[in-house]
């Protein structure tokens, strides 16, 4: 078979051309990284849960008519795509005060927020992904005032989706990050939810006890990082509470 062609490799994710053109296969590393790839660490399985966690939420956006790059899941490690061009924003939701914004404001972490907050960050390691205003986004280009419009509800939506889903299995959706991508049909584009969703990208709390279901288990040294997104997949029913063989025959008298 041949070799297939890699187009770019991240921090927890590979790209590889697709089969078709426009197409991309999505390889999730079993890598975790942290403070700007700081601190690094192989997790296994991780790759695997956020691959099916990904398909699963964005298929459950695809269904309510929010348009993503997700079109199937090949196997354990990979997903077919479609390739975009990606805005250079780190779009962040916060329902709850946490993490950088917890710091920056010095609010006390766990303070629900007046409101769903969206803040913008410029795509780039090096300067440690600033955060930006709308000022910098159309002066230098990057996403145009339309496109800043439909990010924001798309975000909103994305929001009001994934809180609701997580507070039906007793988690509180702190914050989450997501990516957009440009795509063409003709001479007209549109905005697409690009990347991943998982708790690698997302802050999780449970509902009752505050315990930690994402990557601040890894940040934060809190424990084992595949049991939590273990936790999250079976309580949203993506992966089995049980395996069957593990169910103990019965003794026949
Ligand atoms: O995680 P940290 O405190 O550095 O940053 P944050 O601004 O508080 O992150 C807000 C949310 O976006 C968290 O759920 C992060 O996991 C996520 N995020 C991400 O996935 N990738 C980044 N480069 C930055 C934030």
């Amino acid at each position: 078979m041949a070799r297939r062609k890699k187009i770019y490799e991240g921090k927890a994710k590979i790209l590889y051309e697709g089969p078709e053109p426009g197409t991309i296969v999505q390889y999730f590393k079993d890598d975790a990284t942290a403070f700007n790839a700081q601190k690094k660490d192989v997790i296994e399985g991780k790759g695997v849960l956020n691959n099916r966690l990904s398909e699963f939420f964005m298929t459950g956006l695809n269904t309510i008519g929010v348009p993503t790059h997700f079109i199937k899941r090949l196997n354990m490690r990979e997903q077919l795509v479609r390739a975009c061009e990606i805005v250079p924003l780190e779009v962040i939701v916060r329902n709850i005060a946490a993490g950088s914004m917890a710091k920056r404001l010095g609010l006390e972490e766990g303070m629900p927020l007046p409101r769903p907050i969206v803040e913008y960050c410029y795509k780039d390691d090096k300067l440690g992904d600033p955060l930006v205003t709308e000022e910098h986004i159309a002066a230098f280009g990057w996403a145009s005032q339309q496109d800043m419009d439909d990010i924001l509800s798309l975000s909103l939506r994305v929001n009001d989706y994934l809180s609701g889903l997580m507070y039906g299995v007793g988690i509180k959706l702190v914050d989450f990050k997501i990516e957009i991508g440009r795509v063409y049909d003709g001479d007209y584009q549109r905005l697409i939810l690009a990347d991943e969703i998982s708790p690698d990208s997302m802050r999780l709390w449970d509902m009752e006890t505050g315990q930690k279901l994402d990557k601040d288990v890894f940040r934060r040294d809190l424990g084992s990082l595949t049991d939590a997104y273990t936790e999250v997949a079976q309580r949203l029913g993506v992966m089995p509470k049980q395996a069957t063989h593990a169910v103990k025959p019965k003794l026949i008298n």
